[in-house]
């Protein structure tokens, strides 16, 4: 990151919450303390606590859009979870800022500073840690990806998103981590059937070591609608066909976490 980009996140943590009537954030953003005051301690139950990154070099590619969404998903289906935003662009925090909800949390900090943070939310009893990350950044990404898990990469199904993918394959094969790619941004499926476009991605997919979902998230107007006043599909048309990607989306990767 450079130095400009630091001086542009700092600004943004510490003016986190102000001024949005969440007293967890407000006093987060006063003591400089992540968590201050969102749980008492007492509350810890040691139960297991997993941690699910969202990394892709390239940027667009919907690591905020997929990370927001399975978090408000695993919430509603009464998991504690913790959104923690580490891009300095601060997509995630914006989002929950215009969410009438304080549900689930979401807190920023540096990939750097990951382990201390889910230290803390272990301590307060989080199930689930979900971490949107910044494009273009490996060494705050790799970070992250130490950390976690599992990591979700995030691709549309274009020839140059796939050409990109190879960085972040590499990340997490070097750090021998479980991962999953997911094609994003589809075309939507035709009488239940992929579109070719998506089946030739799938394809394409092969020459890395890394297993793509079998659930692809289609390109839908809904998953934009919805963030613009801090929901997601599943809140903003529950019985839609985006609410139901995401539902097959979460339901697989809550699998594969064994949460
Ligand atoms: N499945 C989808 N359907 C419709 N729009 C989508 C979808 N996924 C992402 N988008 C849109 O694409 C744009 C990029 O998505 P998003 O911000 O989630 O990507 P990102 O990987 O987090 O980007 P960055 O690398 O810049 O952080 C956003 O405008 C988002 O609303
Ligand atoms: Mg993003």
């Amino acid at each position: 990151m450079s130095p400009g980009d630091m001086a542009k996140y700092e600004s943004l943590r510490w003016r986190f919450g102000e001024g949005q009537g969440s007293s967890a954030l407000i006093a987060m953003a006063r003591s400089k303390s992540w968590f201050s005051n969102l749980i008492p301690r007492s509350m810890n139950n040691q139960s297991p606590m997993k941690t699910l990154s969202l990394i892709a070099q390239k940027g667009g590619t919907g690591k905020t859009t997929l990370g927001i969404h399975l978090a408000v998903q695993a919430q509603r289906q009464g998991l504690r979870v913790l959104l923690i935003d580490t891009d300095p662009q601060g997509s995630a925090g914006a989002w929950w800022q215009r969410r009438a909800s304080a549900e689930p949390t979401l807190v920023t900090g540096l990939g750097t500073e990951l382990a201390e943070m889910q230290a803390q939310a272990r301590e307060r009893a989080f199930q689930l840690v979900i971490v949107d990350t910044a494009p273009h950044s490996s060494e705050q990404s790799r970070a992250c990806a130490a950390c976690s898990d599992a990591v979700l990469i995030p691709t549309r199904p274009a020839i140059l998103d796939l050409d990109a993918i190879g960085a972040t394959t590499e990340l997490v094969a070097d750090l021998d981590l479980p991962a999953q790619i997911v094609l994003n941004a589809c075309p939507p499926p035709i009488r239940a059937h992929e579109p070719r476009i998506v089946a030739e991605a799938r394809e394409a997919l092969t020459a890395y070591q890394v297993p793509v979902c079998p659930v692809a998230i289609s390109q839908r107007a809904a998953y934009s609608h919805a963030l613009i006043d801090g929901r997601a599909v599943v809140e903003f048309e529950a019985q839609g066909k985006a609410a139901a990607e995401i539902e097959a989306l979460w339901a697989d990767i809550r699998h594969g976490l064994e949460l």
